[in-house]
C-alpha cells in the first residue's frame, strides 16, 4: 500500500509508546513504576458512572447532533460562564470525543498551507504534529525556563512573520505545570489583536491549580472573537477513557467544527454526554479531594527531586507534571529515559518528546499513588547515583 505524503508529517506521542513498553515489561514479570502517562489514577466518581448506566437504560444509545446534545451544550456554556468567566452561549460550544479533536478540527478549519503556528515550547506534541499534518508550519518559541516557563514575549515577537496565523497557549501547562500570569495573557492578547492571530487556548488542566488563579485569555477584551478554548472532562473528572471534551469558540467556527464532526465521528456518544451532565451538575467534592491529593503529591515530588544531586526542578502551579532538569553527562534525554525504563523499571518521558529545546529534561507525572511516587523517586535517585550503574533491574 502506498501512503499519502501527509502521513510523513504526523507523529505519535511518546507517552502512549512508553506506556506500552512499560506494560510489556510488566507482562514479563518486571516491577514497573509508570510516571509517564498523564492520566488520573482515580476512578471516575460513582455518581457519574451511574448517570451513564441510567442513560443507557433510558435509551441514550442513538446518534445525537454532531455538535453535541443541545441541553449539554447549554449546560457547558452556563457552567463555563460561571467558572471561567467566558462570554459564551450554547452555539459557541462543540462537544467532541475527548479534547484532542477540538485542536485537530480547529487547525483543520482555519489553517492554510504555509501558515505559521507559534507554539511556546516545550509543548504537548500534538500541536506541532497536527499543525504540520494540515500543511501549516509549526514554529516553536522557547519558553523562559528561568522565569518558571513563562512565555518569552521577546522570543515570540522575533518569530512573527506575515504568515503567522495562530498562537497556541496551554495553561496550566503540559509538560511543565506552569500557569501563565494574567499580565502575560494581557500582553499576548494585545499581540494577537495587533497581528490578527487566532489563539488556541488549551485549558484542559484549568481544574487543577494549586495556588493563585489560571485565567482564560478568552475573557480579555476582544479575545472571545478570536479564541478557541480547548477543554474537557478527561483530567478534572478522571474520565480519560470516556472520551469527552469540548471547545468554546466563535459561532462561525463552531458551525464548521460541527461539519467536521458530522464527517468524522458523527457525534460524541450520547450516554457519555449524559454522564458529563452529571459531572457538571452533581457534587464537586470528589474533584476537590483529587486536587488536594495532587497538591500533596506535588510537594512529595518537588521535595523528593530536590534531594537528588544533579536534579533541579521548578515548583509547578498546576496540572500534574514536573519537568526537572536531570544532568547525566553523555546521555540524551531519550537514552536516559530508555535506561531508566530498562534498568530501573521506571517510566518517564524524555524532555525532547516535547521539543528539541528540552534536552536534559524528563517529564514525570504525579498522577500516581504516593507509594508509587516514592518508589519512583527511589529508583531515579538510585539510577543517578554517582558511580553506580543505572539502577539494577527489580523483579
Ligand atoms: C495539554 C493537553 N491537551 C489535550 C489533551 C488531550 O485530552 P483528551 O484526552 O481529553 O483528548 C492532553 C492529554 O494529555 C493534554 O495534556
Amino acid at each position: 500500500m502506498r501512503f499519502a505524503e501527509r502521513m510523513g508529517r504526523i507523529t505519535s506521542s511518546a507517552s502512549f509508546d512508553m506506556l506500552a513498553r512499560g506494560k510489556a515489561l510488566e507482562a514479563k514479570g518486571r516491577s514497573i513504576v509508570q510516571l509517564g502517562i498523564g492520566e488520573p489514577d482515580f476512578d471516575t466518581p460513582a455518581h457519574i458512572r451511574r448517570a451513564a448506566e441510567n442513560a443507557l437504560a433510558e435509551g441514550y444509545t442513538h446518534y445525537g447532533p454532531p455538535a453535541g446534545l443541545p441541553e449539554f451544550r447549554a449546560l457547558i456554556a452556563k457552567t463555563w460562564r460561571a467558572r471561567r468567566g467566558l462570554a459564551c452561549e450554547a452555539a459557541n460550544v462543540v462537544v467532541t470525543p475527548g479534547a484532542k479533536p477540538v485542536l485537530f478540527f480547529a487547525m483543520l478549519a482555519t489553517l492554510e498551507p504555509g501558515d505559521e503556528v507559534l507554539i511556546p515550547s516545550p509543548a504537548f506534541p500534538t500541536y506541532a504534529s497536527v499543525a504540520e499534518f494540515v500543511g501549516a508550519r509549526a514554529v516553536p518559541v522557547p519558553l523562559a525556563a528561568e522565569r518558571g516557563f513563562d512565555v518569552d514575549l521577546g522570543a515570540l515577537k522575533s518569530r512573527l512573520t506575515s504568515r503567522s496565523r495562530m498562537l497556541v497557549l496551554n495553561s496550566p501547562h503540559n509538560p511543565t505545570g506552569a500557569v501563565l500570569p494574567r499580565s502575560t495573557l494581557e500582553a499576548l492578547a494585545a499581540l494577537a489583536l495587533e497581528r490578527d492571530l487566532i489563539v488556541l487556548s488549551d485549558e484542559i488542566y484549568a481544574g487543577m491549580v494549586y495556588e493563585g488563579e489560571s485565567p482564560s485569555i478568552a475573557t480579555l477584551p476582544g479575545m472571545a472573537e478570536r479564541t478557541v478554548v480547548v477543554d474537557g472532562f478527561s483530567k478534572t473528572y478522571a474520565m480519560t477513557g470516556w472520551r469527552l471534551g469540548f471547545g468554546v469558540m466563535p459561532e462561525p467556527l463552531a458551525r464548521h467544527m460541527a461539519t467536521l464532526m458530522n464527517n468524522s465521528n458523527s457525534c460524541t456518544a450520547t450516554f457519555v454526554q449524559k454522564a458529563g451532565e452529571a459531572a457538571l451538575t452533581g457534587p464537586q467534592d470528589e474533584v476537590v479531594k483529587m486536587v488536594d491529593e495532587f497538591r500533596a503529591r506535588r510537594a512529595l515530588m518537588v521535595d523528593g527531586l530536590a534531594a537528588i544531586p544533579g536534579v533541579t526542578c521548578t515548583r509547578p502551579s498546576g496540572a500534574f507534571y514536573v519537568f526537572p532538569r536531570v544532568s547525566r553527562p553523555g546521555l540524551t534525554s531519550v537514552e536516559l529515559a530508555d535506561q531508566l525504563l530498562e534498568q530501573a523499571g521506571l517510566v518517564t518521558l524524555p524532555g525532547t518528546g516535547f521539543g528539541a529545546e528540552s534536552e536534559g529534561h524528563l517529564r514525570l507525572s504525579y498522577a500516581n499513588s504516593r507509594a508509587n511516587l516514592s518508589e519512583g523517586l527511589k529508583r531515579l535517585a538510585g539510577a543517578l547515583a554517582p558511580g553506580t550503574r543505572a539502577g539494577s533491574p527489580k523483579r
